[in-house]
């Protein structure tokens, strides 16, 4: 196990390949909750239909590896990282993968789920230049 003094932290951006919907999203993150618990990472997916964001954070190996699996997924294409660090502590309270889909009508009900109100206010809590990346985004 390695140690908890730091966590990397990482964002990407990506653009949504045309076959994916919102609901291959939300399929995917609900497997994602699973393993990002169990391999102690955590983090924040947001979709605005054509680009995903994505914060993820972790013990280094961890975090390389999913992100690894990421990069050559097919439902997203160009995958560019907007920032990587490591930190004495992690943005979000809990792990798992917040997902906030920005343009989504459907109203999934699962409590890592966060509609664009809840996903500006959460963020009000993101500080430094996470916090900046992320406000930015859902402005
Ligand atoms: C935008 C996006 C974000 C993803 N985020 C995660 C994640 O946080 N955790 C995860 O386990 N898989 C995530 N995935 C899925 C992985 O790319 C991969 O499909 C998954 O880890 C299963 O890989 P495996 O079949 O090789 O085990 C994401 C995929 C996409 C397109």
């Amino acid at each position: 196990m390695e140690s908890e003094t730091q966590v990397k932290q990482l964002i990407y951006r990506s653009f949504v390949d045309d076959d994916t919907s919102e609901a291959d999203i939300y399929r995917m993150i609900r497997h994602a909750q699973k393993y990002n618990i169990e391999h102690g990472l955590s983090g924040f997916l947001i979709c605005d239909s054509k680009n995903f964001v994505q914060l993820i954070e972790g013990a280094v190996s961890q975090v390389n590896r999913l992100f690894d699996k990421i990069k050559i997924d097919e439902r997203h294409h160009e995958v560019e990282v907007q920032y990587r660090d490591m930190s004495l502590s992690r943005i979000m309270p809990f792990l798992g993968m917040g997902l906030c889909l920005l343009n989504c009508k459907v109203d999934f009900q699962q409590d890592f789920y966060f509609t664009r109100l809840q996903a500006k206010e959460f963020s009000s809590l993101f500080e430094g230049k996470v916090g900046n990346y992320f406000r930015g985004f859902l402005a």
